[in-house]
Parts: C-alpha cells; sequence; structure tokens
C-alpha cells in the first residue's frame, strides 16, 4: 500500500509561444483548467501503475475542490483521509511554452495547513510513504519520523527545491528522487563540494541502503545504491506538455518498488511513466496505464556502471 501525503492543486494552465521573462506579459489562448498539485499527480500517476493508494492531504471548501478531486476519486485512490477545510484548494498558474517547458507559480491554499497528525493510524510495516515539498517543512520532516517509528519505508521527492532544509532529511528516507537543480543543491548541503556532475550529485545522496535518482530530463537519469550505479537513457517521444513528468516518474517508480520489483525494472518504469507523461497538455492528463507502462519499459536500457 502506498500513503501519499502531499499536496493537491487545481492548474490553470495557458500555452504560450514563449515563457515570459521577469516584468513581461506574454498572451496565449483560453486557459485549461486540470486537476494537479505534486502530490495528487503522484497519487494519480502510481493509481495507475497499478498500486493501492491513500492521499493524504486537503482541499478548501469551495469551488475548485471537486476538480481537483475528481481523477484521483476515478482511478479509486482511497480520499478519506483528504480534509475539507475552510479556505481555498492550492491554485498553480502554469505557461507552457511551444517546446513543452513550463513555469510554475503557486498558491499553496490549505495545503499549508495540512498536518502529520492526519497520518496517525495509516502507516503500517513494509507499506512506502511518498513525500514531496509542496507542503510546509514541518509536516514533511514529522512525517519522516513517524514512517520510521512504524517501519514504513519512505520515498522523498525533493521537488520543487533542494535546500538545506531537505538536506536533513535525507538521512532518513530509503528512496530520494531529485532533478539535477536540486540534486546539486542538496549534494552542496550535504558537504559534497560544488561539481556540476550529476553521477558525483547521487553518489553523495545514495547509501549502503538508499537509492537516489538524478532524473535529468531527456538525458534520462542516473541513480545509485551502495556499491551500485545506474544510468537509464529516456525514450524519444513527441513532448507536448512536461508539466507532471516528474510527479508521473516518481508515481510509477513507487508503484514498481511497492509491489517489490527490483530497482532496474522500477527505474525502467518510472523512466516510461516520466517520457509518456510528456506527451499530453495537463499534469494528470497523460499519466500513462499499466499496459503502456510495461510496453515503453520493455524497450528501455538500464545500465549497471560501477560507481566511482
Ligand atoms: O509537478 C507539477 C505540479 O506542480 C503541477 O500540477 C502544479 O500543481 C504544481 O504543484
Amino acid at each position: 500500500m502506498i500513503t501519499v501525503f502531499g499536496s493537491i492543486n487545481l492548474d490553470l494552465v495557458v500555452v504560450l509561444p514563449r515563457l515570459p521573462a521577469p516584468g513581461e506579459t506574454v498572451v496565449g489562448p483560453d486557459h485549461q483548467l486540470f486537476a494537479g498539485g505534486k502530490g495528487a499527480n503522484q497519487a494519480l500517476a502510481a493509481a495507475r501503475a497499478g498500486a493501492r493508494v491513500r492521499m493524504v492531504g486537503a482541499v478548501g471548501r469551495d469551488v475548485h475542490a471537486a476538480a481537483a478531486l475528481v481523477n484521483l476519486e476515478r482511478a479509486g485512490v482511497d480520499l478519506s483521509d483528504v480534509r475539507h477545510l475552510d479556505g481555498t484548494t492550492g491554485i498553480a498558474m502554469i505557461g507552457v511554452d511551444e517546446a513543452g517547458e513550463n513555469l510554475i507559480m503557486c498558491a499553496s491554499g490549505v495545503n499549508a495547513r495540512v498536518s502529520a497528525d492526519w497520518l496517525e493510524g495509516r502507516l503500517a510495516r513494509g507499506d512506502l510513504l511518498v513525500l514531496q515539498r509542496e507542503l510546509s517543512p514541518e509536516p514533511i520532516a514529522e512525517a519522516v519520523a513517524r514512517a520510521r517509528l512504524c517501519g514504513t519505508r519512505v520515498l522523498l521527492n525533493a521537488a520543487p527545491s533542494g535546500d538545506a532544509a531537505l538536506a536533513r532529511l535525507v538521512e532518513g528516507v530509503d528512496v530520494i528522487v531529485a532533478n539535477a537543480s536540486e540534486a546539486a543543491e542538496l549534494a552542496l548541503a550535504l558537504g559534497a563540494g560544488e561539481t556540476p556532475v550529476a553521477d558525483l550529485h547521487c553518489a553523495a545522496l545514495s547509501g549502503p541502503d538508499r537509492l537516489a535518482v538524478v532524473t535529468l530530463g531527456a538525458r534520462g537519469l542516473v541513480a545509485q545504491m551502495g556499491g551500485k550505479r545506474w544510468h537509464v537513457a529516456a525514450p524519444e517521444v513527441e513532448v507536448v506538455d512536461t508539466t507532471g513528468a516528474g510527479d508521473a516518474f516518481v508515481g510509477a517508480l513507487a508503484a514498481a518498488l511497492d509491489r517489490g520489483a527490483d530497482v532496474e525494472r522500477a527505474l525502467a518504469e518510472g523512466t516510461a511513466a516520466g517520457a509518456l507523461a510528456c506527451t499530453a497538455t495537463g499534469a494528470q492528463s497523460s499519466s500513462p496505464d499499466t499496459a503502456s507502462i510495461a510496453a515503453l519499459a520493455e524497450r528501455i536500457t538500464v545500465t549497471l556502471v560501477t560507481a566511482g
């Protein structure tokens, strides 16, 4: 069983000819509304990848709440621990350019009031707790501590930033997933020194029993645990919108690890899901199902290299 403790948003998306620079206005056609939030996106991705998933988080008592939850409901995610609080549902304003790159501004709303107490009685030995960083820092740290006490494994996604507060949590988790810039920030905070090399960042985040994954977008990823390091090349897909690709990766990786797949297979399935998630607009609309993940994962090569 996977428990996702994280953010739930409604995404307001505008496709633009290019992303605006500070102080600039760029005009696009009609906006689109999508369910989003890194927590909710990862919960949906894990459920679509075949896992049993519970979401713990909050929406407001406002007009956006139902739309933010509709995909999770349809995918059979257990929403009994999603609280409806006075206040506003989290909102993300997203611009997407013609190359599929995005720029995201978030208003946390009630995500800022999610409490780790809500995890009481929800974490079991052998389960997997999935965390990202769109909630306040304190409940995330407390969630890691609670999981440790319960014997629940923890997958922590550094997004949206790998600051020093996060570095303090890395030791307590079983899997850490960061993109290139988050991994560089984290490795620096962990005392690894400044280097532009993703393999070295990954090595600094990994441990004898801790899997570190540094995602590199179209260049794939590097992962390390103990003395083993893996490189995975991303498959080529037609990129429409990269929003939520990292979340699809995390959700599918979590689903594979939760069902007991080995690291190589879990990395291949995560990579497949992340790539497929780039092929449509919206963070959740493109989240792939088990069959499409499995089909693409077959074509992905995971290369074991010696860790330096
Ligand atoms: O990772 C993508 C997500 O980031 C979007 O769905 C948006 O809600 C922001 O949280």
